[in-house]
């Protein structure tokens, strides 16, 4: 095979997959192979699957299937399959099986070996699955190919300890371990010198980084490290557990300049109850008791979430409780689930599953609510000029332009194409339910 091999990478989940997907394409690019963004021209297919919900398995399933038919057609292609759903037990084994063709199975620990497999696929091997259960050392200075040029994600700690009694997680991310303070900065100080004006930290419950490092350093700290970084305009972060948010973080975001006015704080339910069955670690009072300490402290802050609708065991009045939450807290945006039994995790064994009628009916309500919501914080956006960082011509129409505003709000309008890459003021026009209109001033 010639070395100018070209690649699919489809990525399903998070942004930590997205991330890990970035990485897998940075390793084939420093190979020199080429990124295509169709799978009938490419050599190599990457599926990077995610095992949070049945629905993402089941579309990874139902793309293998598909991948069949390219094969017969071209029996040099060679496919691969990473991420987490690879890490649960008996899942690797059972897609080799199911699916032959496949060449490379890998999990989540593994992946940074990726192109060693590959030369071995090329050099004759017909299938290899290896899937680590270990998460091992992290891993420094593996190139990244990133999709974006202005804004870029940096992973600051691995895995999650945190065991929510629904969540597949902890058991395919492994435990908690964080990046040191000096690999991060020196990775966004390099993204700076590129450019790039906006990072995002990532991990699955950043609000606990720094746990173990010496000399001794937590996310606030962090924070206010990155924030002194010359040339970086914004600082995001995701995601947070309110167990963990602090009030030096708090107060940190209200100091730090850079920091922007967005929090995600996934809620999960407005029950105490149901909230104890999930293992979350905080009651409503308490939850609540948070968000009121930030808006006092940021008044502006948007708020986004995550609400799983339909958790075993519970009953119009928990719902009910989570219905009156998301409107005591109004939150800009929100990510609503229903509950997906994930087997290995306690709560796939409680009897009291709920059945799926409910669920979904419950799922509508949830989502009229929310939605109404979004499209009232956006409202009060009309008329206002707000910073926007510009990121790309816009998808829908590409004589607008797209960006995001400190509080995170996607805005289309109309201005200067030379000025992608920069932060713009914009007078916003129109507020839709899940996006702003507007002009360059
Ligand atoms: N079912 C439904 N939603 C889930 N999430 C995690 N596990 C499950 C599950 N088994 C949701 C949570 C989490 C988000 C990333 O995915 O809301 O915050
Ligand atoms: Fe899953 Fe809970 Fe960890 Fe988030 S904090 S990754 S929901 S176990």
């Amino acid at each position: 095979m010639n070395n100018k091999l070209k690649y699919f990478i489809e990525t399903w989940g998070c942004q930590m997959n997205e991330e890990d997907s970035e990485k897998l394409s940075g390793m084939l690019k420093l190979k020199n192979y080429s990124r295509v963004i169709s799978k009938e021209e490419a050599d190599i297919i990457i599926f990077n699957t995610c095992a949070v919900r049945e629905n993402a398995e089941q579309k990874v399933f139902g793309n293998l299937g598909q991948l069949k038919h390219l094969k017969k057609k071209n029996p040099k292609l060679i496919i691969a399959i990473s991420g987490c759903m690879m890490q649960q037990p008996g899942v690797a084994e059972e897609l080799a099986k199911k699916f032959p063709f496949v060449n490379i199975i890998i999990g989540t620990h593994n992946a940074y070996k990726f192109p060693k497999y590959l030369n071995r696929i090329i050099n004759g091997e017909k299938q290899i699955v290896d899937i680590w259960n270990n998460e091992g050392e992290i891993i420094e200075g593996l190139p990244v190919d990133r999709l974006s040029s202005v804004k870029a994600f940096v992973t600051i700690m691995y895995g999650c300890n945190n065991f929510c009694t629904y969540c597949i997680v902890p058991y395919v991310r492994g435990r908690e371990r964080s990046r040191t303070p000096e690999d991060i900065e020196k990775e966004i100080k390099e993204l700076v010198a590129k450019g790039y004006k906006e990072i995002t930290l990532l991990g699955q419950n950043v609000n606990s980084y720094g746990k173990g490092l010496k000399p001794e350093i937590n996310f606030a700290k962090l924070l206010r490290r990155i924030n002194n970084i010359e040339g970086l305009e914004r600082i995001r972060f995701m995601t947070s557990h309110p167990k963990d948010l602090s009030q030096e973080l708090i107060d940190t975001i209200a100091e730090c300049d850079k920091l922007c006015e967005h929090i995600h704080l996934p809620f999960q339910s407005g029950s105490t109850k149901i909230l104890k069955k999930m293992n979350r670690h905080y009651t409503r009072e308490q939850y609540l008791d948070l968000v009121y300490r930030i808006k006092k402290a940021i008044p502006n802050v948007a708020l986004t979430t995550d609400i799983i609708v339909g958790f075993p065991g519970e009953t119009e009045e928990d719902f009910n409780d989570t219905l009156s939450l998301v409107k005591e807290v109004e939150y800009d945006s929100a990510f609503t689930f229903l509950y997906s039994k994930r087997n290995g995790t306690p709560a796939a064994k409680y009897e009291d599953q709920i059945p799926e009628n409910i669920k979904h009916e419950r799922f509508n309500r949830l989502v009229e609510v929310v939605n109404e919501i979004s499209k009232k914080k956006n409202k009060e956006y009309e008329d206002k000029i707000v910073e926007v960082l510009v990121e790309s011509p816009s998808k829908t129409d590409p004589s607008k332009l797209t960006g995001r505003t400190r509080t995170s709000k996607l805005v289309n309008f109309k201005g200067d194409h030379k000025n992608i890459g920069k932060l713009v003021n914009v007078k916003i026009t129109e507020a839709k339910s899940f996006s702003l209109i507007g002009e360059e001033v």
